[in-house]
């Protein structure tokens, strides 16, 4: 079968693409944390289209179908409880993640633009943790969003239109609950994917840094120089022994100033 699905699909060869990247041989359990980054974020994915079969984002309604997930809907419990603690997960790991890239250097060139990538990711991620809080519509959740978004009303400029625009008037209510839910189910995540994407598709670019590969070709390259700088060591050399019999370069060469001019 599987013969068959890569003669016909070539699947096995563009999974196994997909699957290995080599990576540095030390340290080599932290360049997991990317990889436990994305597996978390599917988590989140699949357990919040799941929670959605029975979530209502009105105010009248939102605490009463959590309460429903909690206690009468088939694995709601689990399902709810996965997506509470694989965010929590997630907001830690992306940040070990982040300082792994950052401690290995990961950020400099050519992977510049695998960091920025990075940062509007975990931008992202913490504006969607920042926006579920309040789904559950309970004391908690409403009450942290609203400190929460009043925090970000004394930012310069702009703090003020953000605050009215998440809360749709002046104070929390069934506007701020449906712009919340609008931005957590569908903005972020829409946003969230492509960027992943472009942050996978710059890492099979360049490879992880570090990787034997990356030094292989920094070495072969290396070789080459060295072995054209011994070439063209080895041409004025045979110059330098024909200027010498012209008797022109003799006393430089004994004064040692030849090899100085290399
Ligand atoms: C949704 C969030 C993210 C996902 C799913 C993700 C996924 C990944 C994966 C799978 C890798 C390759 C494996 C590894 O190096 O661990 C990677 C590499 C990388 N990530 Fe992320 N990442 C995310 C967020 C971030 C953040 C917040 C930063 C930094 C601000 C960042 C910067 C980088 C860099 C610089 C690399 C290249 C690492 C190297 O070549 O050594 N990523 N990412």
């Amino acid at each position: 079968m599987v013969d068959w699905m890569e003669d016909r699909t070539g699947i096995v060869t563009q999974l196994e693409h997909f699957l290995y990247e080599p990576v540095p041989k030390r340290g080599a359990w932290l360049y997991t944390l990317g990889s436990a980054t994305l597996f978390l974020i599917v988590l989140q994915f699949l357990t919040g289209i799941l929670l959605l079969f029975y979530y209502v984002p009105t105010t009248d309604h939102a605490w009463n179908s959590v309460y429903y997930i909690m206690n009468e809907a088939y694995f709601g419990q689990l399902i709810r409880g996965i997506h509470y603690w694989s965010a929590n997960f997630l907001l830690a790991v992306i940040g070990l993640h982040m300082a792994r890239t950052f401690f290995s250097g990961s950020y400099k060139a050519p992977r510049e633009w695998n960091w920025i990538t990075g940062v509007i990711l975990l931008l992202l991620v913490i504006g969607l943790a920042f926006t579920g809080y309040l789904l559950r519509w309970d004391q908690d959740g409403f009450w942290a969003s609203v400190v929460g978004i009043k925090i970000g009303s004394y930012s310069p400029f702009i703090g003020g239109y953000v605050a009215n625009f998440l809360l749709g008037g002046d104070v929390a209510g069934p506007a701020t609950l449906a712009r919340f839910f609008a931005i957590h189910v569908w903005l972020l995540p829409a946003a969230l994917a492509p960027f992943i994407g472009i942050h996978l598709y710059l890492l099979r670019r360049h490879g992880e840094f570090g990787n034997q590969f990356e030094y292989t070709d920094r070495l072969a390259k290396l070789h080459e120089q060295q072995r054209l700088e011994e070439y063209a060591r080895y041409e004025l050399d045979g110059e330098e022994d024909g200027a010498e019999e012209d008797g022109r370069n003799g006393e430089d060469r004994e004064n040692g100033r030849y090899s100085d001019r290399e």
